[in-house]
Formats: C-alpha cells, sequence, structure tokens
C-alpha cells in the first residue's frame, strides 16, 4: 500500500489552523471595532450604594469635577473621591449639611468605621489597553466627549461607547473635540462662549506667529499682519460666531496634537 494521499496534504492542517488563526484574529479586531460595546455598554447605570448626584454637587453646586477626581501622573487606579470629601460637608456638628437625612446614613457610617464606600465602577477599559487621563485632559479633550454631559445626570451612566473604534475615531480627527485647558472641565462649554480676539490673542502670546494662525484659516498663501487681521479674516470664514472647526484646527496646529493610532500605543 503506498502513500494514498500526495505528500503536501500533511501540510494542510497546519496551512488550515494558521487561516483559522487569522481570520479569527480578524473577526476579533472587526467586533471590536463596530460591535459589541455600542450594544451592551452604552446606558449601564448601576445604582449607587449611597444615591449621589452629580446633578446636584456638579450642575447646581457648580463643584469642579476635580475637587472629587484628581488624575495624578499614571494613575491607573479608581479615581472616585475618599470619603473625607463628603464628610467635609456632609459631616456632624454646627453647619454639617443634611447631617441627618438618611440618604446619608452610609457616609456617616464609613466615617465612623473607616471603611470606604463600595461605589460601583461604571467604566472599565480591559486589562490589555491603556489608558491615561492627563494625557487626554492636559491636550484640551473634555471630559465630556467620553463621559457626556455627567453635571446632569442623577446617576452616572455609560454615556459612550468606549470601543476601539470610538477611540480611533477621535485620534483620527482630534480636532472636533479640542478646547482651551481652562475649558476641559467645563461641561456645558460652546466655542460660541469664546470672543474671538482673545482666543487668537492668546495664540499669539504663545509664539504662535499671525502668517501661522492665518494660513490654518485660509489655507496656503493666506496672509494676516496682526490681530484685526486675523479676526477680519476669521469673521469672513467662520462667520460671527467662534466654530468648533475654527478652535480645534487651530489647537490642533499650534500644540501639535497627534494622537497616536499604531496598536502598540494602546496595547502595550
Ligand atoms: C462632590 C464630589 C464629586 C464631584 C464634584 C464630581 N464627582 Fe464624579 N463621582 C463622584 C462619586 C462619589 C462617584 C461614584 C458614584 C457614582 O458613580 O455616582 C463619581 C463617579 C463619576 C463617574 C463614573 C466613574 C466610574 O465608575 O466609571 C464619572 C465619569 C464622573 N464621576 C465624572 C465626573 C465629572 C465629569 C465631574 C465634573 C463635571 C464630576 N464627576 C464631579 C463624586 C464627584
Ligand atoms: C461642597 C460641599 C459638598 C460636598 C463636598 C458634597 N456634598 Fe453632597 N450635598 C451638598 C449640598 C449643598 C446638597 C444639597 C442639600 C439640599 O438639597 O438641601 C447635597 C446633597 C447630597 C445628598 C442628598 C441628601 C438628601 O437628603 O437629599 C446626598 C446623598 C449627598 N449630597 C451625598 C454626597 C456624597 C456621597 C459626597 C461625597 C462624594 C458629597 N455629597 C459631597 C454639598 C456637598
Ligand atoms: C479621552 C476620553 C476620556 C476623557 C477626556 C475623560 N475620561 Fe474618564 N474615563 C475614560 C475611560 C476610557 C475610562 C475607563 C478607564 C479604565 O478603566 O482604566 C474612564 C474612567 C473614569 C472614571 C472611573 C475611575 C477610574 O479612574 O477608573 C472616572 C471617575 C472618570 N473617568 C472621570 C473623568 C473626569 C472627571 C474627566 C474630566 C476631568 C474624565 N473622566 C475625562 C475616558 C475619558
Ligand atoms: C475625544 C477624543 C479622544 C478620544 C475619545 C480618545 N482619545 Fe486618546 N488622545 C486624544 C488626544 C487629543 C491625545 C493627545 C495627542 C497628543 O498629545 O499629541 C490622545 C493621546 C492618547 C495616547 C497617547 C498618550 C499616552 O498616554 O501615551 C493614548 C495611548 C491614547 N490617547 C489612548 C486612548 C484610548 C485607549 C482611548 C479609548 C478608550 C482614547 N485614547 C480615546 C484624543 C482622544
Ligand atoms: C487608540 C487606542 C487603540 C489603538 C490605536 C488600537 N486599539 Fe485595539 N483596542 C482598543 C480598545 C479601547 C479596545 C477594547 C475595546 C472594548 O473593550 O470594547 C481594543 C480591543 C482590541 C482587541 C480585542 C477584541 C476583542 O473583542 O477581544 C483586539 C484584537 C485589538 N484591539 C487589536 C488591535 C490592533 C491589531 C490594533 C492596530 C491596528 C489596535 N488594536 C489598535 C484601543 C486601541
Amino acid at each position: 500500500m503506498g502513500n494514498f494521499f500526495p505528500r503536501w496534504t500533511n501540510w494542510l492542517p497546519l496551512k488550515v489552523g494558521i487561516a483559522v488563526v487569522f481570520i479569527a484574529l480578524g473577526v476579533s479586531i472587526c467586533v471590536a471595532y463596530y460591535f459589541t460595546p455600542k450594544y451592551t455598554r452604552v446606558g449601564y447605570e448601576p445604582t449607587q450604594p449611597v444615591p449621589f448626584s452629580h446633578k446636584i454637587h456638579a450642575g447646581q453646586l457648580g463643584l469642579d469635577c476635580r475637587i472629587c477626581h484628581s488624575f495624578g501622573e499614571a494613575s491607573s487606579h479608581s479615581n472616585v473621591p475618599t470619603n473625607q470629601t463628603c464628610f467635609n460637608c456632609h459631616g456632624q456638628g454646627k453647619g454639617a449639611i443634611r447631617a441627618t437625612s438618611p440618604k446619608l446614613e452610609l457616609v456617616q457610617k464609613a466615617h465612623e468605621t473607616g471603611k470606604s464606600i463600595p461605589w460601583v465602577k461604571v467604566h472599565k477599559a480591559p486589562d490589555y489597553v491603556y489608558f491615561n487621563h492627563s494625557a487626554h485632559l492636559n491636550r484640551g479633550i473634555s471630559c465630556v466627549s467620553c463621559h457626556g454631559k455627567v453635571n446632569e445626570m442623577e446617576v452616572v451612566r455609560h454615556d459612550q461607547p468606549q470601543s476601539m473604534g470610538w477611540c480611533l475615531d477621535c485620534h483620527r480627527q482630534p480636532e472636533k473635540n479640542l478646547r482651551p485647558l481652562d475649558y476641559v472641565t467645563k461641561l456645558d462649554f460652546k466655542p460660541s462662549d469664546l470672543k474671538r480676539g482673545e482666543f487668537y490673542k492668546s495664540l499669539l502670546d504663545k509664539k504662535v506667529t499671525a502668517g501661522e494662525i492665518a494660513e490654518v484659516i485660509g489655507g496656503e498663501g493666506a496672509k494676516a499682519d496682526g490681530l484685526d487681521a486675523i479676526v477680519a479674516l476669521a469673521e469672513k470664514t467662520y462667520g460671527k460666531d467662534v466654530t468648533q472647526k475654527e478652535v480645534g484646527t487651530q489647537l490642533k496646529k499650534h500644540w501639535q496634537i497627534q494622537p497616536p493610532d499604531s496598536c502598540t500605543a494602546c496595547h502595550r
């Protein structure tokens, strides 16, 4: 009896195996890109142990996000405030706010026992993803781009998919989301809140030349010799109000914003 099948068939299982691995990888990239999280995550709104309202604290009271959420260098641990932050206002004694409210019972108890309140996590990137808040906040991306209008939420919910495709959409067009650093935690900010003259002056103050600014507005060859000429050119191009495109393209160019899109930037 000879070998019934030709020799090359010995390699067939290996070839099929390799092909399957590649297809599986391709499929999972597609799945990561298009499907999973959009449908499973957005809207996720767990019930929290204390009925803490961002609408009251960040909206009505206008407390800055960073009083409670501070993102130091590469802090990858959970960044929800300790009970002491709450107790500063809701503690006992004179002037304490609503100290005896049943809704604040856990805050009082946590103070007595020293145990932290078991807040339920809403957002969680998988372990194989590298994400850093300060790398975004220090480059003019606001909380609202990634978490929605938290200052209007009674209970925090997952507002954006935070999928790979979602990260990349912004990385490829950051100008749609860039704003001056002073407004990163101002969730209701609109570009039209800016005064055109002040915005361009802040760029000139940072040693960007009038000519460089004019080229971003009017394309190659556009010229301006000073602040007034820039403002006139911008008004002609964008209209009366400052627009997101106007702010975003200037900041992208002059802050040299270049979000990475190589696999190893986010999967280290
Ligand atoms: C007074 C303190 C306080 C302030 C001010 C505050 N937060 Fe929070 N934040 C909390 C607490 C406590 C939680 C955890 C409980 C919850 O989810 O409501 C939280 C949770 C969150 C979460 C969900 C975290 C997770 O588990 O994924 C986001 C997003 C968030 N805050 C964004 C903001 C933004 C944006 C602002 C500013 C507009 C802000 N917060 C202001 C206290 C605060
Ligand atoms: C800067 C002061 C301040 C801080 C810090 C603060 N709160 Fe408040 N909180 C308030 C005020 C003011 C109200 C509104 C009270 C009212 O409606 O009369 C309030 C209301 C509340 C209520 C509703 C109470 C009720 O009976 O309706 C809860 C629950 C609460 N806060 C939880 C928290 C938690 C948890 C933290 C810490 C993460 C926190 N607060 C931090 C000032 C603060
Ligand atoms: C570029 C998008 C982006 C921006 C901008 C952003 N976040 Fe997040 N945030 C995320 C992602 C992604 C996670 C999940 C991170 C993880 O699991 O490591 C997250 C998680 C959180 C958490 C959960 C705790 C933690 O650290 O894991 C809090 C609280 C939070 N963000 C608050 C804020 C606040 C407040 C701002 C604005 C000052 C902000 N975020 C801006 C994307 C963003
Ligand atoms: C709304 C816009 C936006 C979204 C959404 C966004 N990014 Fe970014 N990302 C940026 C900008 C802007 C920079 C800064 C680029 C620079 O400094 O030149 C950046 C920088 C980075 C960097 C390089 C800086 C560093 O920390 O090493 C990484 C990594 C990164 N982003 C990961 C992510 C991941 C992961 C997600 C999704 C969970 C995400 N980003 C979502 C805008 C965004
Ligand atoms: C800007 C950041 C970023 C870049 C760049 C990036 N990824 Fe991702 N990737 C993510 C995030 C975030 C997730 C997690 C998605 C989720 O949890 O929904 C992810 C998930 C994945 C998954 C897991 C799929 C699954 O469902 O198990 C694979 C595979 C993957 N990425 C491959 C790649 C490859 C290959 C590249 C280069 C072409 C790449 N990624 C570039 C952010 C990034």
